[in-house]
């Protein structure tokens, strides 16, 4: 078996290659490319690199016509490029520190790994993360360079990481967020077309808080601000990472709503103290003059000590837990409500990309429990993928077994059905004990049926940050 994750190698490595271990059938309507982005490396020399800003691993799995063609390259980002020639750690992290608390004192210049999500847009893919991402050619994958939305993006602002696809009018939407330690951070939600030019761009919202990702209706952005305040002297002096030079203020999310192709001010409506954090909106949509908003939020702060070097030799701080919620707001009023979802733990959240920005009938993850005794609230460990109806409430899932580890979860379209919700769940697999990854396809709306086909790569790949299908998109050689 051959792994891919190891820097010592040179972290040069690239995998393609046909795939013909398949068990059962890949189905006919199965066409495009699933991909994952994530840390390919979680060192670099001696120092060591949390797993959530290691440099990242892009890989790909084109499916079509019953084959399957498996590629992977570690995208070449101006941060890697300097590291590995140094042969260390030369930039500090969002959850990394340089060794030696001095590299770090005063240090607000981040390295971007581009490890977080991925995207395919106008025929390339893009690895992605708060700041710039970084363009792939299709099909080989190869580096083409930074990329950062300059037509919506200004100059001193970092570009959201996980862009969502309007996929019935062509338009990209994420948010473009500018730092300012003198004057306060603020976002701009932006819209770009097939060649990422300006199509939207709104005023100016005020944060006190950081964000992640973020969804829209046909009237609305929408985003939730995570309720954390900034304490100068441990992030400035470098004493801890930055992820924890966070103060959590004692109040739950705060969610941002701003006009979308219409004139009007921004809303914000704070979220009773049940959540504390919300990373992922899984979609939203106009209910009357209601907006609703499905998300994965957490009871309390999330620290992150599982994926951390830093926090190697203390006992972890117990995580939160987490389920899917319903968001119902009022914009005219200032006013919403928070639902829970029972049983719907997990994280990634997906649903069928058509129905962004519409009202959706399921909802897919990475589930929990993860059967894993620690951390069981970190989606690193998740071992099941899971569906939830949003109608009924019902919770459905496929579970990977003992050792395994299941990628959160990405939904592939079946274009022979009239329903944009039927298709296929498609997650990558780790068996941590064989060390070996396949790729799963499932019934998205029959999991417990259970793999249609079992994708066998050959190859061992770290932990998934987060996938997507791209239909169509070609990766093959
Ligand atoms: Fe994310």
């Amino acid at each position: 078996m051959e792994r891919i994750d190891v820097i010592d190698k040179g972290q040069s490595e690239s995998f393609a290659r046909e795939i013909t271990d398949i068990e059962g059938t890949l189905p006919a309507g199965l066409d495009g490319t699933l991909l994952r982005n994530g840390a390919g490396a979680t060192s670099v020399g001696e120092d060591r690199v949390a797993f959530l800003d290691a440099h990242a691993l892009v890989a790909a799995l084109d499916v079509r016509d019953g084959r399957a063609y498996f590629r992977a390259v570690h995208p070449d980002t101006a941060a890697r490029r300097e590291e590995l020639a140094a042969g260390r750690l030369t930039r500090r992290r969002v959850f990394t520190n340089l060794r030696g608390w001095w590299k770090n004192a005063f240090n607000l210049e981040l390295g971007n790994s581009a490890c977080h999500d991925v995207y395919a847009w106008g025929g390339k893919v893009y690895a992605a993360d708060l700041g710039e991402h970084w363009a792939l050619a299709a099909p080989s994958l190869a580096t083409e360079g930074p990329e950062r939305w300059s037509s919506v993006v200004e100059r001193d602002e970092l570009l959201a990481p996980m862009p969502r696809d309007d996929v019935a009018r062509g338009r990209l939407v994420a948010y473009a967020l500018r730092r300012s330690p003198s004057k306060g951070d603020s976002l701009a939600f932006v819209e770009v077309d097939e060649a990422l030019g300006k199509v939207a761009r709104t005023a100016a919202v005020p944060l006190k808080g950081i964000v992640h990702d973020q969804a829209f209706t046909d009237r609305w952005y929408a985003t939730f601000q995570i309720p954390v305040t900034p304490k100068p002297l441990p992030a400035l002096l470098g004493t801890a990472p930055l992820w924890w030079a966070f103060g959590w203020r004692d109040e739950g999310p705060t969610l941002i709503l701003a006009p979308r192709g219409r004139e009007g001010e921004a809303v914000k409506v704070r979220l009773d103290a049940s959540l504390r954090t919300i990373f992922h909106v899984i979609n939203a949509y106009d209910d009357g003059d209601d907006v609703v908003i499905d998300a994965m939020g957490y009871d309390g702060p999330v620290l992150f000590d599982v994926v951390m070097p830093a926090a190697k030799r203390r006992a972890h701080r117990t995580p939160p837990n987490n389920r899917i919620v319903r968001v119902r707001a009022t914009p005219a009023n200032g006013t919403a409500t928070v639902e829970p979802f029972e049983g719907a733990f997990g994280e990634a959240p997906e649903v069928a990309p058509a129905m962004h920005g519409k009202r959706h009938r399921a909802a897919w993850f990475a589930a929990l429990p993860s059967g894993l005794e620690r951390e069981a609230s970190t989606y690193l460990f998740a071992r099941r993928v899971g569906r939830l109806d949003v109608e009924s409430g019902e919770v459905t899932s496929w579970d990977a077994g003992e050792g395994c580890h299941v990628s959160p979860v990405a939904f592939a379209p079946d274009t022979s059905s009239d329903d944009p919700e039927a298709g296929w769940a498609l997650a990558w697999v780790l068996d941590l004990a064989k060390e070996t990854c396949d790729v799963v396809v499932l019934d998205a709306n029959d999991l417990p049926a259970g793999p249609i086909a079992r994708v066998k790569l050959g190859a061992y790949l770290p932990a998934t940050s987060h996938t997507r299908f791209a239909p169509g998109l070609r990766t093959r050689a």
